[in-house]
């Protein structure tokens, strides 16, 4: 893949941040656990690895079992940036002196440049860093010199120039370090020498050549939930292999309104790929009968889920490969809590059990290494229509986890027309993508109304509507009163069995974004 920048992990929260950095300038980085790194240094296309980064980390590099690579790894004529930890790592391994500070650094600080090099070129006097360490290094490894220093940090910047093996202690990849973005291109540019030539296109270009590399001549299997990452997964596989891949759609019957028609048609039309559907909402109604435990039910869902997905892998034949539309945040989640050799264990587990169960061989991810927007706009890149890549999230156990109590099909059946109607008004008041997600909400009670003469007593919707970045914390979207009159006049006009709307006012935290 061209030239790249490896970036080591040893489990800092910001590790993601780095990769998005230098993609922003127009490089190309993959991001690696700390204990693939010998492997990925020892590969085939070592070559193409201009550079190096170490990542920061929770540890302390005097820690038992702390996270290291091996020695040698500092002496590959590639140039190598340590962040933090990584700047740690690399005085420890070199001889030089890391202790616990006396007090932990954290917040901003003024950069003083103490030498002229590439590495800080462009850089202001007195640049705003941002600093988060409990360790500090205290004595230079040898052929290591102070090339910046804050008022608390002597070493804030160091380096072996001859060796191009260079350390921060402080963050450039966070949005506070005001100059962060100019160190990380110089350090790709000026000591790399990379040219900035990155663009989507070339990732497209580039991952449909490996894709068709890595597969040969053999089939590759995917599971397509319609989402905006398994749509573009498909579309870059199809691209790569064309009718070597199977798309498998499984209709839980638990989806909104009309979806599997819509997902089906787009797939055929805009993108000439077929989908092999299941339909399966009976198997899922049938087993869901007086479950009303939502825990329950999302392991009901998700086993069944498998089963009907099997069923259909085995009768389209052997595949070699199951493709997954993961992204890095999949892989490697809440790292800076749990370090990430924990969580990609579990989740290379349960990639393995999915492997075991389809009969399949090997796991492929080619959206591994991107963020959410990024895949929004390789799929941009990939002519995917927009309204597929702009969908709000909607949760894999789907309508039943929206409806409270038991799942019925009458209950699915009044649900869907009631969050057709809120997608639809959304849409065409232009607010749709200004929210991050809403969905109406089956509430399990009657409640008394009237409705000409006759008193009724019939369910209530709720209507959720949330602002939010990423799904972990969100507000209630502040819509217009006359738009939620509206939505509450079509739902109870038009949807029978509702005599009630009522709009959720909660944020998370407290609340969650699904009802449940
Ligand atoms: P909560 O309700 O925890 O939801 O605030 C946060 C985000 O995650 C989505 N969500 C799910 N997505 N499978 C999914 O694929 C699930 O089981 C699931 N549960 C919640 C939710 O829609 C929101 O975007």
């Amino acid at each position: 893949m061209g030239e790249k920048i490896v970036i080591i992990d040893f489990g800092s929260q910001y590790t993601q941040l780095i990769g998005r950095r230098i993609r922003e300038l127009r490089h190309y980085a993959e991001i690696y656990p700390f204990y693939e790194a010998e492997k990925v240094l020892a590969g085939a296309d070592v070559a193409a690895i201009k550079g190096i980064i170490l990542s920061g980390g929770p540890n302390s590099v005097y820690d038992q079992g702390a996270p290291v690579i091996p020695k040698n790894l500092l002496n590959r004529n590639i140039p190598v940036l340590g962040i933090c930890y990584g700047l740690q790592l690399i005085s420890h391994l070199s001889g030089g002196r890391v202790e616990p500070a006396e007090h932990r650094e954290y917040g901003r600080a003024e950069l003083r440049i103490r030498k002229k090099t590439a590495l800080l070129d462009g850089m202001s006097a007195g640049s705003v860093v941002w600093m988060s360490h409990g360790d500090k290094v205290s004595r230079l490894p040898k052929d290591f010199e102070v090339l910046a220093v804050t008022q608390s940090s002597p070493f804030a910047a160091i380096g072996n120039i001859k060796k191009k093996i260079f350390g921060v202690q402080f963050h450039p990849e966070v949005q506070h370090t005001k100059e962060g973005k100019i160190l990380l291109k110089n350090f790709a540019e000026k000591i790399c020498g990379m040219k900035p030539t990155w663009t989507m296109k070339n990732f497209a270009r580039e991952k449909i050549r490996e894709i068709r590399e890595i597969t040969g001549n053999e089939r590759v299997l995917l599971g397509l939930s319609g989402g905006v990452d398994s749509t573009v997964t498909a579309k870059l596989l199809h691209d790569a292999i064309g009718d070597r891949l199977s798309c498998v759609y499984v209709d839980t019957g638990l989806m909104r309104l009309n979806e599997t028609h819509a997902v089906t048609e787009r797939f055929r039309r805009t993108m000439g790929i077929h989908l092999h559907v299941v339909q399966a909402e009976k198997v899922f109604l049938t087993a869901l009968e007086g479950v009303t435990d939502p825990e329950q039910k999302r392991k009901i869902i998700g086993r069944l889920f498998l089963e009907e997905f099997r069923k259909k892998a085995l009768e389209l034949g052997h595949h070699e490969f199951l493709a997954q539309g993961t992204l890095y945040t999949d892989v490697i989640e809440s790292v800076s809590v749990k370090g990430p050799s924990q969580t990609i264990k579990s989740h290379h587990n349960r990639v393995k059990e999915v492997l075991e169960l389809m009969k399949a061989g090997r796991v492929i991810e080619p959206l591994r290494e991107l963020f959410k927007d990024e895949v929004r706009r390789l799929g941009l890149t990939l002519k995917i229509p927009r309204e597929a890549l702009f969908r709000h999230p909607f949760p894999g156990p789907g309508l039943a986890i929206r409806i409270l109590g038991e799942v019925t099909r009458e209950r699915v059946q009044l649900l869907q027309k009631a969050d057709a109607i809120l997608l639809e008004e959304l849409k065409h008041k232009k607010l749709y993508s200004r929210i991050w997600q809403a969905f109406a909400v089956f509430l399990p009670i009657q409640s008394v109304g009237v409705m000409g003469d006759q008193r009724t007593y019939e369910n209530v919707i709720a209507l959720r509507m949330v602002e939010s970045l990423d799904g972990m914390t969100a507000d209630f979207a502040r819509v217009p009163h006359d738009f939620l009159g509206h939505i509450s006049n079509r739902i109870i006009n038009e949807v029978r069995g509702v005599n009630r709307v009522v709009y959720d006012i909660s944020s998370k935290p407290p609340a969650t974004i699904e009802w449940e």
